[in-house]
């Protein structure tokens, strides 16, 4: 079993999709080990994003994810991490492929509804970023 972190971001917060985004979450087959509502500070956001400081986008993404409140997750399955990021679709939600979470509910490359660690390493640093150990028995 793996373990991956996963965002629903504040756009789909707002929209209003954050139950449905669960309810796929589960229908997947993923197991939720932690989750909590949280509203992100700049320099908390910066700090989540750290490994992007030097993009372009840094800031515009950084005002964004803290914009508004988010839903923060660990996720437990099989291939999690892959799982999760193939279940979310492209960055782009032009790009991403129907029936993914970003084709249906993200608005453009910036404001695309959700997050999801890359590897194994970013994977860790994430979770523990956002929850303790006991938070995620
Ligand atoms: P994420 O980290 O949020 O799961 O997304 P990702 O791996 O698919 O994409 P990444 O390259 O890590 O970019 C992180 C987030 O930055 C925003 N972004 N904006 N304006 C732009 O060109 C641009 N490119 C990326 C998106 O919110 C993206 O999810
Ligand atoms: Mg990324």
């Amino acid at each position: 079993m793996e373990r991956t972190f996963a965002i629903i971001k504040p756009d789909a917060f707002a929209a209003g999709n954050a139950g449905k985004i669960i309810a796929r979450i589960y229908a997947e087959g993923f197991k939720v080990v932690g989750l909590k509502k949280l509203y992100l500070s700049k320099v908390e956001a910066e700090g989540f994003y750290y490994v992007h400081k030097e993009r372009p986008f840094f800031g515009e993404l950084t005002e964004f994810m803290s914009s508004g409140p988010c839903v923060v997750m660990a996720l437990e399955a099989e291939g999690a991490i892959a799982k999760w990021r193939d279940l979310m679709g492209a960055t782009n939600p032009a790009e991403a492929v129907e029936g993914t979470l970003r084709r249906e509910f993200g608005s453009n490359i910036g404001e695309n509804a959700t997050h999801g660690s890359d590897a194994p390493e970013t994977a860790a640093f994430e979770l523990s970023y956002f929850f303790s150990g006991l938070e995620l028995l």
